[in-house]
């Protein structure tokens, strides 16, 4: 099987012992290709030292969480746009809007996320969209922007069929993670209506491990268990759901298809 993981934090500190492991743990399981989003300024140099190591598998990001959106905004998105003048990325982000964490910066979280907006159609980049607790938020301000041109995906998309339409409405995929093998989540009624070329796969590692692993230190190489619920869920084979899911990733992150995909 190869597929991507199209959305993994491997530069954090909880891979510190054991990094090179985990990709090379990650290309035995099938799983090629690691996107990498960016947290903030500090995450840069050793998400680039990551993908240097490994050229071929991973892939840097560039953006501003928006749970890293502090008093120092305007310092970080400046930072940001050097980045992009020095050298190639694949997305913006992660950006977007967090609501569940603090509130407190919500103006300015939403000042960077349209920044972020700008980035990705001047760079022709996707946008990898945050929305916890925050989906209303987003939608209201894609149909601000109004931008038919922008694509990009929803990460960590658990909702509703209509949410679902929504999304794919304004150009974007559906991140599916962890979640989708969590008990009594609500996704597989969307995942039934939902086209296969509208999704690709992610882990958010560290975070949201699936089913058996649920609760503990998430990593790329469980990519086949979020695959494999989505093949279960769609009643397709899970060739079928690697097959599509990496096409569609890298049409969305513009990479060629090499031999080991
Ligand atoms: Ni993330």
């Amino acid at each position: 099987m190869n597929c991507i993981d199209t959305h993994t934090h491997l530069y954090l500190d909880e891979f510190d012992a054991d990094r090179r492991e985990t990709v090379e743990a990650a290309i035995a399981a099938g799983v090629n290709k690691l996107m990498l989003p960016n947290i903030d300024s500090a995450s840069v140099h050793p998400m680039l030292a990551l993908c240097e190591a490994f050229p071929d598998h991973c892939y840097p990001m560039i953006g501003l969480h928006p749970t890293s959106v502090k008093e120092n905004y305007m310092d970080e998105l400046a930072a940001m746009e050097c980045w992009l003048l020095d050298r190639k990325f694949y997305g913006i982000g992660e950006c977007g809007i967090d609501l569940y964490w603090d509130k407190t910066f919500f103006h300015e979280q939403e000042y960077v996320f349209r920044h972020h907006i700008d980035l990705a159609l001047a760079y022709n980049l996707p946008l990898i969209v945050h929305i916890r607790d925050s989906f209303n938020e987003v939608i209201r301000i894609l149909k601000d922007v109004n931008k038919p041109d922008l694509r990009g995906i929803f990460h960590c998309f658990s909702g509703s069929p209509e949410q679902a339409r929504q999304a794919i409405g304004y150009g974007f995929s559906l991140g599916l993670g962890g979640v989708i093998t969590f008990k009594n989540n609500k996704m597989q009624e969307t995942l039934k209506q939902v086209d296969l070329k509208h999704l690709v796969l992610e882990t958010d590692a560290p975070f949201l491990a699936p089913v058996p692993y649920r609760g503990k230190r998430n990593e790329p190489a469980y990519i086949p268990l979020i695959a494999e619920k989505v093949a279960e869920i769609k009643g397709i084979s899970l060739q079928e759901v690697a097959e599509a899911t990496t096409a569609n990733a890298l049409k969305l992150f513009n990479i060629a298809s090499d031999t080991q995909i």
